[in-house]
């Protein structure tokens, strides 16, 4: 670590353990303006981190932070197409496929942005031709139903991203299918007519063996309904392995690509997207990238202090490496954000669950936390009571629109807002014991019951949490979510010093798994392998 990067994580933990006990419900008291001081607005959405145990040295050591790691110069480094991809010596240009001004763009002499505006096209044609019907089944008939075989960054994104916005479905149905659990698969086809479904093969590498599985089966689900000619009309690719495509075989006119510059948990915005396209159309399509790419330019202007990413990203920072809380939950107050967390999860946790820095070196600091998280109401009646209540701290970000979008239930509305800031200000004020004691007797408990029950219904309180608060949500705000939540893990990333954009973390179990499958199928047996393993494989194996 740079000298001024420890002396300023030091005199953090310094001021943290000066502060911890500090009630942050206290902050308001003492200054009627945090919230104004401790909030920031962009394009309609407001990031409330008042509710943080954060002071003004907290923030004003955490700006530091950011310059003492040379954030900006590191932006700029990934905006400009630079081989920050270390280990796999890749550009990280996610952000190039919602740059909203199409000039050349070039990468090693070769102009990305021409790529990027052909196949974009290619994408919209196909979602378009499924949409109009043009492009049908082998029978003739339009497509009703699209299934995604895809995992990982190949699923989550568009499984999420679909769900959003569901009141701008005006295509066939949408389906996605992951896991390699042959149920996945099978109870999806449950009711699906073959004639009248479409199969996408997602998967950056075209060798995943979930997605490879998975399209083998639809592959049969078609050839025993359909006969084998059928295939061709029923499958369509989205890779950047164009030639293994092509041997699965998929028609070339039904593939679309894109690039090693694209990350996987970042490739909504490219073909991957093809699902959304086909759900919502090219025009609210390009909507989407609209709000990610405001975003983007909200990034590299604002100045730290305002830059709503680097915020995130800085109370990120906080939370993990001063704090020391393994954990933060994110809490969607939207039901259509349901896939939000999951999506956010592989985004943050596959970026920065990291043991190494950048150099090899093993990190004397915690990196990524733990991001879980299950949308409101619903969690108050599943997890909050520890949230509450448990020993552990875990800060809440919470996300909440302040319109609904086409509900039905529009009064509904009024409810989902009165719960999410419920809870984060039940997380702050908390309930001392006196209060609680006070408020049985009040309900007639005698002064002993009172006195027995009151530390079981004691709140600490002090736990913080961070509101992201929006107007609706709709393709543009989902777009510029998702980027500010893209941004926060690289700023955070800049921070640890690591490569967020690798993943070798997932190798081991996917080399084990080839490496076991002989001995599940009981095709060879082999006495080095470990008892445990040797002792669940003859169990399960044994039917
Ligand atoms: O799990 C590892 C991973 O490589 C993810 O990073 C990726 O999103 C997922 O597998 C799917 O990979 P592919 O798109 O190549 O099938």
């Amino acid at each position: 670590m740079t000298t001024r990067k420890t002396e300023l994580i030091d005199q953090l933990a310094a001021h943290w353990q000066a502060i911890k006990t500090r009630p942050i419900k206290d902050l308001f008291t003492a200054d009627a303006t945090r919230f104004s001081a401790f909030s920031r607005h962009h394009n309609g959405m407001l990031l409330d981190f008042s509710k943080s145990a954060l002071d003004d040295k907290a923030f004003s050591l955490l700006l530091d932070l950011a310059r003492a790691v040379d954030l900006e110069a590191k932006r700029d480094a990934m905006f400009r197409g630079d081989r920050i991809n270390t280990t796999e010596q890749r550009a990280v240009l996610h952000t190039a496929l919602r740059l909203r001004d199409q000039r050349p763009f070039h990468l090693d002499g070769h102009d990305i942005m021409a790529d990027i505006i052909a196949e974009r096209a290619k994408m919209f044609a196909l979602a378009e031709g499924v949409r109009s019907g043009k492009i049908s089944g082998s029978s003739g008939f339009a497509f009703t139903d699209v299934v995604n075989l895809g995992i990982g960054g190949s699923d989550l994104g568009p499984a999420m991203a679909t769900a959003a916005l569901a009141p701008w479905h005006t295509g066939p149905r949408l389906h996605f299918v992951s896991n390699v659990d042959g149920a996945h698969l099978a109870d999806t086809l449950i009711g699906l007519n073959p004639e009248t479904t479409l199969f996408i093969i997602a998967s950056k590498t075209f060798t995943t063996i979930e997605t490879m599985t998975n399209a083998q089966s639809a592959r049969r689900f078609i050839a025993e309904r359909l006969g084998d000619q059928a295939i061709a009309d029923h499958f369509m690719a989205v890779t950047t392995a164009l030639d293994k495509a092509a041997e699965f075989p998929v028609r070339a006119d039904r593939i679309t690509g894109f690039w090693d510059w694209v990350g996987g948990r970042y490739s909504i915005w490219s073909s991957i997207g093809l699902p959304l396209a086909i759900a919502i159309g090219a025009e609210h399509f390009e909507k989407f990238l609209d709000g990610a790419g405001a975003l983007d330019e909200h990034f590299q202007s604002a100045p730290l202090d305002q830059n709503l990413p680097v915020l995130l990203g800085l109370i990120g920072i906080w939370h993990r490496m001063i704090c020391d809380y393994p954990t933060r939950a994110l809490i969607p107050y939207d039901q259509r954000l349901a896939r939000f967390p999951a999506y956010v999860q592989q985004l943050d946790m596959e970026s920065n669950g990291k043991r190494v820095a950048l150099d090899g070196s093993a990190l004397d600091k915690p990196s990524g936390p733990i991001v879980w998280g299950e949308p409101g109401t619903n969690s108050q009646h599943a997890f909050f009571q520890l949230l509450h209540q448990g020993t552990d701290i875990i800060p809440v970000e919470f996300l909440i629109a302040a319109k609904p979008e086409r509900a039905a239930l529009e009064e509904h509305h009024d409810l989902l807002i009165a719960n999410c800031l419920a809870q984060s200000e039940a997380l702050l004020i908390g309930r001392s014991e006196e209060e609680a004691k006070a408020q049985l007797v009040a309900r007639g408990l005698s002064a002993d019951a009172a006195q027995a029950l009151a530390p079981h219904r004691v709140f600490t309180g002090n736990r913080p949490s961070v509101t992201i608060a929006y107007e609706k949500l709709d393709p543009t705000q989902l777009g510029a979510l998702i980027a500010l939540y893209e941004h926060r893990v690289f700023v955070e990333a800049s921070i640890f010093g690591i490569n967020a954009f690798d993943q070798w973390g997932v190798e081991l179990g996917k080399e084990l798994a080839t490496s076991l499958l002989p001995f599940v199928k009981g095709d060879k047996k082999d006495p080095s392998l470990n008892g445990s393993t040797a002792g669940l494989i003859s169990f399960l194996t044994n039917r």
